[in-house]
């Protein structure tokens, strides 16, 4: 397939990055279209970890384009200890291309992260504070610093003077913090803009020339359509749009070089950060599947929340995506976990079942997830390389989910190893 895009269908943490690496292997161009280095994932190659946030796993294969769209957001003091990680294990990045137009994320943006979630207090997001939503918000006020301006001193001092003067003001007025010496930001980012100045490049022009000369292209997505501002669980969400969508208007190419959508979940679900999660499990099980599946965060560490496979919030990634498969990971956590349950609508308390995913948080206030529930498993599946391999009871449970979610299921993973993974047409 020339164009693919790969997306995650719940949460976020589905397991992307080895869907991605898998795929990535095959294509010649890999993009990534949104968010920043609040993602994160582990890709083994050949034994050695890479632990990847803003450079597209493509970067691991020496003939790989490596392309990032005008819709990421881009710390280039962190992005440059990414590419520093990369160095030190002998990875080259001269393939790599940062569109002009991605928004740079400063100093002012994180410390305002951190700020306002503090001013939240119990309301607070639960973000990476990475910076990120600030980034984001400067891009939609129109007075943000892009990469174009990174590389250019003398435009670059200017936008940092004006809108450093504004974010000094917000911090010590509004919040009571610290200004910063601007002159100081100036030189320290004027340097990271001279290193990154021989990366940038037009990544809409470079996406289209790629397709038009028949090149296979890999659209990585990053976070996942739950995080999605429109689409997801508001104002619990990201700042970007980790949807389909959202690969077209951050690339810059139009939905017809699309050929392929495929959505990745895990076998159950899991989330970090705070809001909604009908399936949540705190209990035992919950837990086993913490620990057992090391549901723990890539970029914080912190420990993510678990629960029951969520075909609700599948079924809304299959429709908001246009999924034409879903990449279903993790399936060998459940084993020993006992009967399996699957959570196929929304009981509301007046008695009303939601079998869509509402549009508002105060639509799922008191509601019980009404489950299915599929006989387990205790094979040990990690060895199995075909759907006919599987035990019953595990073909049974995929059966069911695809019925539920109204989508193929054409790849299962079954153990963290790339190879561990089952392939469908
Ligand atoms: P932000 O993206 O740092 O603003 O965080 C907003 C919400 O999105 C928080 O709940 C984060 O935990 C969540 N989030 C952001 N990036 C990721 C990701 O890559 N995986 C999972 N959750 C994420």
């Amino acid at each position: 397939m020339p164009s693919s895009i790969v997306i995650g269908s719940q949460w976020g943490d589905e397991g992307k990055g080895k869907v991605i690496d898998i795929l990535a292997s095959q294509a010649e161009v890999v993009v990534r279209s949104q968010g920043g280095n609040n993602a994160g994932h582990t890709v083994v190659n050949n034994g050695v970890t890479y632990k990847l946030h803003v450079v597209p796993s493509g970067i691991l294969y020496p003939d790989t384009l490596c392309l990032i769209g005008a819709g990421v957001v881009i710390d280039p003091k962190n992005f440059l200890e990414e590419l520093q990680m990369l160095k030190d294990k002998n990875i080259s990045t001269k393939n790599l291309k940062i569109d002009p137009r991605t928004h740079v994320v400063m100093p002012w943006h994180i410390l305002l992260d951190g700020l306002s979630e503090q001013f939240r207090g119990n309301s607070d997001i639960g973000t990476t504070k990475r910076g990120i939503g600030p980034a984001y918000m400067d891009k939609y006020e129109r007075c943000g610093i892009r990469m174009y301006d990174l590389v250019h001193p003398e435009i670059f001092r200017q936008k940092a003077l004006s809108t450093g003067a504004l974010k000094n003001k917000i911090i010590t007025e509004v919040y009571g913090g610290e200004a910063f010496d601007l002159e100081a930001v100036i030189a320290e980012y004027t340097e990271y803009g001279r290193q990154l100045a021989s990366y940038v490049d037009d990544v809409s022009v470079l996406t289209y020339e790629a397709n038009k000369a028949g090149k296979t292209i890999l659209f990585e997505g990053a976070q996942a359509t739950l995080l999605d501002i429109d689409f997801g669980t508001y104002p619990y969400v990201t700042s970007s749009h980790p949807v389909s969508g959202g690969v077209c208007t951050g690339t810059g190419v139009g939905p017809k070089m699309i050929d392929r959508i495929i959505g990745v979940a895990k076998a159950y679900t899991t989330r970090v950060g705070k809001g909604p999660f009908p399936s949540e499990l705190n209990d035992e099980i919950g837990d086993k599947i913490r620990n057992i599946g090391g549901e723990f965060g890539t970029t914080t560490g912190r420990p993510r929340r678990t629960g029951w496979f969520d075909a609700v919030i599948v079924r809304h990634s299959v429709r908001v995506n246009g999924l034409d498969g879903l990449a279903l990971n993790k399936l060998d956590t459940l084993c020993g976990l006992g009967d399996l349950k699957v959570c196929v609508a929304y009981k509301k308390p007046d008695g009303t079942v939601l079998k869509n995913f509402p549009a508002a948080l105060e639509e799922l206030d008191g509601v019980e997830p009404v489950y299915e529930t599929l006989p387990g498993f205790t094979e040990d599946i990690s060895g199995c390389r075909s759907f006919d391999e599987l035990p019953e009871t595990c073909k049974a449970y995929i059966r069911r989910v695809e019925e539920l979610i109204e989508c193929p299921v054409c790849m299962i993973g079954v153990g963290p190893d790339r190879t561990q993974t089952i392939e469908r047409n």
